[in-house]
């Protein structure tokens, strides 16, 4: 990357506008931070809570349409019980001292992955939060808990499969847009970008569906030492991307007008 990270920053934070409309981050690598520091994996979940929302005020100020952050997935329930109750507890606490400044900001809370089977407290924070930010204008922070692509897919098949065996849809109706419409947040538009920290390169059921041409970055910081300035390298690396969806035109990833 040419310059240094502050130029970069300068060169690309006064065009805040020109941001990709839809990031979406999977928050990895908790568990090698409190490792390398001889601490238990707790306490790099708490402190990627903190990480979690430096993300979110940088999305705010950057005036990023919609962040998705990928915070539970649905094989995290075969980690040890004790860390599935502790991260569960994370979110719980999350919403409960967040939840006034995310509201404060404008932002609008949207929770995909499948409820049932949760806790039932967490489910009435979770239901709690999109209420009560729903009619919020600025951002809007997609919490993936719970979360899985291949599950999801898996939901809409079932749910337009009932629907057509009930009369109520034509089979030859469904498409690449009905279908897409079904999934747990389907008027959300995809991802423009997906960022992975922790030096990952896999996709780890996440977005499957909405990713088929989200750009990626992955970035070798660990999540809960994910700042401001790795999140808007992030877009500076997708600001230099070209997409072509299959075209022979290269459309540069950011787009003056959509
Ligand atoms: C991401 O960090 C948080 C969750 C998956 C909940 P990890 O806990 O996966 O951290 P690593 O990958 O073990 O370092
Ligand atoms: C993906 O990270 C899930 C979340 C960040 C919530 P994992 O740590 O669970 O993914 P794998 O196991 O490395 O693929
Ligand atoms: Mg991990």
């Amino acid at each position: 990357m040419p310059g240094s990270v502050f130029q970069e920053i300068s060169a690309f934070a006064p065009d805040a506008a020109a941001s990709p409309r839809h990031v979406a981050i999977i928050m990895d690598g908790n568990g090698r931070w409190a490792k390398a520091r001889g601490l238990p994996r707790i306490e790099g979940h708490r402190r990627g809570v903190e990480a979690l929302r430096r993300a979110v005020r940088t999305a705010i100020e950057l005036k990023i349409a919609y962040l998705t952050v990928y915070s539970f997935s649905a094989e995290n329930w075969t980690r040890p019980f004790e860390e599935v109750q502790s991260l569960m507890g994370l979110l719980h606490l999350f919403i409960r001292n967040d939840l006034a400044e995310l509201k404060s900001n404008n932002v609008c809370i949207r929770v995909i992955g499948e409820r049932q089977g949760l806790p039932a407290d967490i489910v009435g924070l979770l239901d709690e939060a999109e209420r009560t930010t729903q009619k919020n204008t600025g951002l809007t922070l997609v919490v993936a808990f719970n979360y899985g692509g291949r599950q999801e897919i898996a939901a809409a098949a079932r749910c337009l499969a009932e629907k057509a065996a009930r009369g109520e849809l034509s089979p030859e109706s469904i498409d690449v847009d009905t279908f897409g419409a079904a999934l747990h947040a389907g008027e959300i538009p995809d991802p423009d970008l997906v960022i992975r920290t922790s030096g990952e390169k896999r996709i780890s059921n996440f977005l499957l569906w909405q990713a088929a041409y989200a750009e990626f970055v992955f970035l070798d910081v660990l999540w809960p030492d994910f700042g401001k300035l790795d999140f808007i390298a992030a877009l500076e690396e997708y600001a230099h991307r070209d997409r072509r969806y299959g075209g022979i035109d290269p459309k540069p990833a950011i787009k003056t007008a959509s």
